[in-house]
């Protein structure tokens, strides 16, 4: 069983300390262990061409435009079993090498399209999946932030570990964590974190989130989306609609239980979603080919250019 530990900060800083922590207590679970620091690979951010989803839809393969290490990153992501991110938060979020990784990875890598792409090569109709692609996997994150800006980085991890469906164990925020290395408590919680994760890697079938209960019951997020519109209200994570209530005063998040064949995070979520891409990107390109589009095209084109630097 293979833990992989990644971390998103400085070399020998707060989020490579707690990346280390976190893996002697896999270790000693008997995990083989890796740790990858994100700031010493060439990752492009993704320019939104969408050749990955296309290729994988017709069948044609998994495959980016971009030339550089995320291939190399998937690859060793994919050779584990349980993955733990230390990640710093930048403007109360995940910092922009985690959110590039998320662009990358996340159209690329949902297990819809997957499934999808397995079901045209059973039918002849493409090339084969990666079989680690459909596999299960648990993951564990860690943010680190010098202060306590930090409501959106948990919603956001939560959205990485969504589109491949992966099972998240813990995901917590280590506040005011300047010189982490030297703080005892916040030390030996990322051991157990490490030790979550390996026990959940070694059983990923009977493997169960560890963290707080959050107030969305179905994914714990903490953020919702107030809609305005009476007490309406959507969960920033898996996407449910429901009503926010005051219950024995506590915020309270309830729904119809038809909102979980919507869920994000679920199989026949997914695959709505997938549906209404096809629908509307079928629907889109008839717009792409009409007159009217070319003209305005062209009427931008001729407008005004970008400004770039003198090289
Ligand atoms: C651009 C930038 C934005 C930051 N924004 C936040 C923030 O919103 N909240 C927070 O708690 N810390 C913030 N920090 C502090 C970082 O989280 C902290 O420097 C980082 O976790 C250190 O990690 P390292 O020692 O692994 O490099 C920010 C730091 C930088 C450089």
């Amino acid at each position: 069983m293979k833990v992989l530990a990644i971390s998103g900060g400085t070399k020998n800083g707060g989020n490579d300390a707690m990346c280390k922590e976190a893996l002697k207590g896999a270790k000693n679970q008997g995990a083989e262990i890796e740790f990858i620091r994100l700031l010493d690979l060439d990752i492009k951010p993704c320019t939104g061409c969408t050749a990955c989803v296309q290729s994988i839809l017709n069948g044609r393969g998994n495959m980016c435009v971009l030339k550089d290490d995320f291939n190399w990153l998937l690859d060793k992501i994919y050779d584990a079993d349980g993955i733990i991110y230390s990640i710093p938060i930048f403007e109360k979020g995940p910092s922009g090498s985690f959110r590039t990784i998320m662009d990358r990875f996340g159209p690329r890598m949902g297990r819809a399209h997957q499934v999808i792409a397995n079901e045209l090569f059973k039918q002849g109709k493409g090339k084969p999946v990666d079989p680690r692609f459909l596999k299960d996997k648990v993951i564990s994150f860690m943010a680190v932030g010098g202060s306590e800006w930090c409501t959106s980085v948990q919603c956001d991890f939560g959205i990485h570990a969504l589109t491949p469906m992966w099972k998240i164990i813990n995901n917590e925020v280590f506040s005011w964590s300047l010189g982490i290395a030297a703080d005892d408590k916040k030390i030996a919680r990322a051991n157990e974190i490490g030790v979550n994760i390996a026990k959940a890697a070694a059983d990923i079938e009977h493997a169960e989130y560890k963290g707080e209960a959050g107030i969305c019951p179905h994914c714990h997020s903490r953020n919702f989306y107030i809609t305005g519109e009476n007490t309406k209200a959507i969960c920033c994570l898996c996407g449910i609609e429901g009503h926010v209530a005051i219950v024995d005063n506590q915020v309270k998040f309830e729904f119809n239980d038809e909102q979980l064949k919507h869920a994000h995070d679920t199989m026949e979520g997914q695959f709505i979603h997938a549906d209404d891409i096809r629908r509307n990107t079928a629907k889109a390109m008839e717009k792409l080919k009409s007159d009217e589009f070319k003209k305005r095209v062209a009427e931008y084109k001729e407008f005004i250019t970008a400004s770039m630097p003198e090289k």
